[in-house]
């Protein structure tokens, strides 16, 4: 009964930190997409995807009109003097006025969610791990906690690359989203400069991964520990994929909220990885040495200082 509480009590506390999470990642993307750094009347967004001119500079072609002002008068913003015949003049409608690109904000949200649900998941597995939390964070709640998190970053990685179905930028195909390297289209490069094959052939490795992870954890009592144990051990690689994948070939990825998300994780990780090989490795190690002078100390009859 108490357990069933404590369990219900989870999921709650879980469905939240998704929803702000979700919100938080929603709101930042809305903001990045009607943010305009050189208050020249474009959206950066709009300055890199579709007129390709410079985000910092309001005048891109130094002609003395904004880069907004040229789109309104039907001018070229990158060429001085150059007038776009009238069917090339493309107009900047914002995040509200274009619903086709929702697909495209909902992956990127989803996307979001699912590197955070995953960071938060290999956080716990480290904090079980190293056993040096174990007075703050009980293990059965930890390891509870572990599991939720997995298991809810599977849905959200589902449904960030089911949403590019639906894109038609991208228009991903299942059988790219599931089979690695067969998205083959040339000449998409990522807000970081990156060609998005590779990167996207990461997420796909990642995401099998992760569902190996899942599934094991799910049938750990059924598995012998030592098989259970090395096959866990996946975990130390699907981190490093899926934050390559996602720094790779995300949009936000220049974002400075975004770079905070990927520092925080990084540094948590690698911090948990260091009291891991501190707790589990070194101090048993200095322990056993001290001992097994202890006992030559103790049979070669000198005296212990
Ligand atoms: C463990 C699995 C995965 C995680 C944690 C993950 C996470 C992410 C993250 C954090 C981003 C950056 C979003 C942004 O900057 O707005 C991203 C971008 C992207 N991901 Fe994934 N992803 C995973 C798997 C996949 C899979 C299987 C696919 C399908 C092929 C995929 C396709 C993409 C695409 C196309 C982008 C670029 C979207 C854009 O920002 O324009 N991802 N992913």
């Amino acid at each position: 009964m108490m357990k069933q509480h404590k369990h219900k009590m989870y999921i709650k506390l879980f469905a939240a930190i998704c929803a702000i999470v979700m919100s938080f990642s929603s709101v930042s993307i809305a903001t990045a997409a009607v943010k305009d750094t050189d208050v020249d009347g474009l959206t950066d967004e709009g300055e890199i995807n579709i007129y390709h001119t410079d985000i910092n500079n309001p005048d891109t072609d130094t002609d003395g009109v904004s880069d907004g002002q040229e789109i309104l008068n039907g001018t070229d913003p990158l060429n001085a003097g150059l007038i776009i015949p009238q069917e090339e003049n493309f107009t900047d409608p914002g995040i509200f006025g274009k619903p086709e690109q929702f697909p495209w904000y909902l992956a990127r949200a989803a996307g979001i969610l699912a590197f955070i649900l995953l960071s938060a998941s290999t956080i716990f597995g480290l904090v079980i791990s190293s056993r040096a939390f174990i007075k703050i964070v009980p293990g059965v709640d930890a390891f509870e906690f572990h599991r939720t998190l997995s298991f809810a970053s599977v849905i959200a990685v589902i449904l960030h690359f089911t949403s590019l179905f639906f894109d038609q930028y991208f228009r991903l195909t299942p059988a790219e989203a599931l089979v690695p390297f067969l998205f083959s289209r040339t000449g998409i490069v990522a807000s970081a400069g990156y060609d998005i094959r590779i990167p996207l052939a990461l997420g796909v490795i990642a995401f099998y991964l992760v569902i190996v992870l899942v599934l094991t954890a799910e049938f750990r009592a059924k598995m012998a520990p030592n098989m259970w144990r090395i096959i866990h051990y996946v975990s130390f690689t699907a981190y490093p994929l899926f934050l390559l994948h996602g720094f790779m070939s995300g949009t936000d990825s220049k974002e400075g909220w975004m770079r905070a998300i990927y520092i925080l994780s990084v540094a948590l990780v690698a911090s948990l990885i260091i009291v891991r090989i501190v707790f589990r490795t070194l101090i048993p190690a200095i322990r056993r040495v001290r001992s097994s002078f202890v006992k030559d100390e103790a049979s070669s009859g000198t005296p212990l200082s």
